[in-house]
């Protein structure tokens, strides 16, 4: 049994006392939800503040992204280390926005991917296509690109630790959401991928979550898909209320 993780993308969003007060709402309304892993990324400057207000509760931290390197001269960057030390267990990596906007690529994705492993921050692998990309029927070739592009040389553990999050770039900051038959039938496609490449017994327990425009509007219907375990909240997680609500929706 896979265990949903409703995870919020901040982006580049709140100030430290407005982060300090949206996760302290939100930590009293999830309060006490269980079976749903729960987890917020605000920017690295609202990371610290943010990781006192959430300890010893229910909800996990996340950074936005990370470099690959330890330390060193490599300015404006952050390592895993420093992000374990800040208290984050998961790092998105190769979200739609760092492939379009900071040239990331998939090796660079899989250099971050390794980065983490191996201090044990949990990956949350960004993939998904462009709109042209759908429109010219090459959804699964760009998926399986990101896919195995991001996940290149990870034996099953290290896979097991990571999570996928499927985010179909024209549904993101849209209001379009991609239907639920559309989101099942590319998340299964993700499944077979590792069915495929690893295992069955793999493949079904991984987490794949989806992204892009969703609100509690659309949440319970694309969460009762077979293999859309949980979602990966842009907009909708700057508001206490909404993404609390979404929470409830994967329970
Ligand atoms: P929206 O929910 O604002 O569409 O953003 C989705 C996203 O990019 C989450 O990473």
């Amino acid at each position: 049994m896979r265990t949903p993780i409703i995870a919020g993308n901040w982006k580049l969003n709140k100030t430290i006392s407005e982060a300090v007060a949206l996760t302290t709402e939100l930590r009293d309304l999830v309060a006490g939800s269980k079976g749903v892993e729960i987890v917020v990324a605000p920017p690295f400057t609202a990371l610290d503040a943010v990781s006192k207000v959430v300890n010893g509760s229910n909800i996990r931290l996340a950074a936005q992204d990370v470099y690959w390197e330890d330390s060193g001269a490599f300015t404006g960057e952050v390592s895993v280390p420093m992000l374990k030390d800040i208290g984050c267990d998961y790092v998105i990596i190769g979200h739609s926005e760092r492939r379009q906007y900071f040239a990331e690529t998939n090796q660079t994705v899989n250099q971050k991917v390794q980065a983490a492993l191996s201090h044990n921050l949990k990956p949350i692998l960004c993939v998904g296509e462009l709109l042209e990309e759908r429109e010219a029927g090459h959804t699964e070739k760009v998926v399986e690109s990101h896919v195995t592009g991001g996940i290149k040389g990870l034996i099953e553990t290290e896979l097991l630790s990571c999570v996928i999050a499927y985010e179909p770039v024209w549904a993101i900051g849209t209001g379009k959401t991609a239907t639920p038959d559309q989101a099942q039938d590319v998340h299964k496609y993700i499944r077979d991928l590792i069915t495929n490449t690893y295992s069955k017994d793999v493949a079904s327990q991984i987490c794949i979550q989806y992204g892009g425009s969703v609100k509690p509007e659309n949440a319970a219907e694309l969460m009762t898909q077979p293999d859309v375990d949980g979602a990966l909240v842009g907009g909708a997680s700057l508001n206490a209320e909404s993404f609390a609500q979404i929470v409830k929706h994967a329970l």
